[in-house]
């Protein structure tokens, strides 16, 4: 019989120790990522046997991004929508994957004390050639009273103000990562038992890397500062550690996971003809500049600090560069540059 190691924390024993160090605490945050847990646990199997069974493909229908829906998208967004409409401590969610923002009207729904959003797979595009992809969640304490049905100034809050961020890659192994503001955990999935086991305690973003990930098919559409910036990760003096290494898997999740722990720079810059980029402010930028910068790395969109920008609508864009503090300090003077210029 396989040794178990007791000292290994489950999800839950984690969520619910962290708790304890608030004793105003309700436990809504350590329920709601549980149910996040479960829903990604869920999500796992399908991916897993996604080459099986008829969930490749398209469903035939556009979301409101104006790309194409995969059947694995809308699984993914009806499983977290299901867990947290059926959870005690959200009262409200918004999706990359529906137009608008939905209300749980239910009584315990509407006393709950968060809001939740919500990119359900990311990387979708990927899933029939077996590429690691994932789930990006945010969490934010609603502003308006409990009790009351969330409005849209629930959703469109600023990243700062989040609670809780996290990610799933399910990937070699699936691993579910989540930071609060008093630090980023990892935990991967222990097939045997079905529950998320803490692996990576404490994460913190090495403040020097050497990988950079971008798309280089989108080179000659992006600004003077970005190509400069990209031509020194190309250049960089052999006394300086030599030039970096390109690294873009497509799948944005696993692209920033492997540069929080290894170190690096991940960018989605504006282009010419889409000058606000292509990921989404509330669904992956916020939630990933929270963790990133939990772990003591840096994410702005070329202007500004991530999380202090005002979100205006519920599926708007922001260019992003995200990672290592080193790293992204230097890309920040070419940038300067090139405001000047
Ligand atoms: P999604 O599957 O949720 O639409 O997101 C895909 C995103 C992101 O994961 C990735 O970094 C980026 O799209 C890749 O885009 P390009 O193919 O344009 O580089
Ligand atoms: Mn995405
Ligand atoms: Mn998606």
């Amino acid at each position: 019989m396989a040794n178990v190691n007791r000292e290994i924390l489950t999800l839950d024993e984690f969520t619910i120790r962290e708790m304890r160090a608030f004793p105003q605490a309700t436990g809504e945050l350590a329920s709601l990522l549980r149910d996040i847990g479960l829903a990604a646990k869920r999500v796992n199997v399908e991916v897993n046997k996604a080459g099986l069974v008829d969930i490749l493909g398209d469903t035939g229908e556009i979301n409101v991004q104006g790309e194409e829906v995969k059947k694995m998208d809308e699984y993914a967004n009806n499983q977290l929508t299901g867990v947290l409409r059926h959870g005690i401590s959200c009262a409200g969610i918004a999706s990359e994957e529906l137009d608008d923002f939905v209300v749980f009207e239910d009584e315990i729904s509407k006393n709950s004390k968060y809001v939740c959003m919500y990119d359900p797979l990311d990387g979708s595009s990927n899933i029939d050639v077996n590429v690691s992809i994932g789930t990006i969640f945010s969490v934010y304490r609603r502003k308006t009273e409990r009790g009351t049905c969330v409005t849209q100034e629930d959703f469109l809050q600023a990243g700062s103000r989040q609670v809780a961020a996290g990610y799933i890659i399910y990937g070699s192994s699936t691993i579910l990562v989540y930071a609060t503001k008093r630090g980023v955990n990892g935990f991967t999935l222990d097939p045997a038992i079905g529950e998320f086991c803490l692996s990576h305690p404490d994460i913190k973003c090495p403040p020097d890397g050497k990988i950079y990930s971008v798309n280089h098919g989108n080179f000659f559409g992006y600004s003077t500062q970005v190509k400069k910036y990209i031509d020194l990760c190309q250049h960089k003096e052999k006394s300086n550690g030599g030039p970096y290494t390109q690294r873009y898997i497509g799948s944005m999740v696993s692209d920033v996971h492997r540069n929080l722990l290894k170190g690096g720079i991940f960018m989605y810059p504006g282009t010419i003809d889409k000058p606000q980029g292509k990921l989404r402010l509330l669904y992956e930028c916020n939630p990933f500049a929270f963790i990133v910068e939990r772990a003591g790395g840096t994410a702005t969109d070329g202007k500004m600090r991530i999380l202090e920008k005002e979100p205006q609508t519920l599926h708007e864009r922001t260019p992003f560069f995200i990672g290592s503090k080193n790293m992204m300090q230097e890309l920040e003077q070419y940038l300067k540059e090139t405001i000047k210029g």
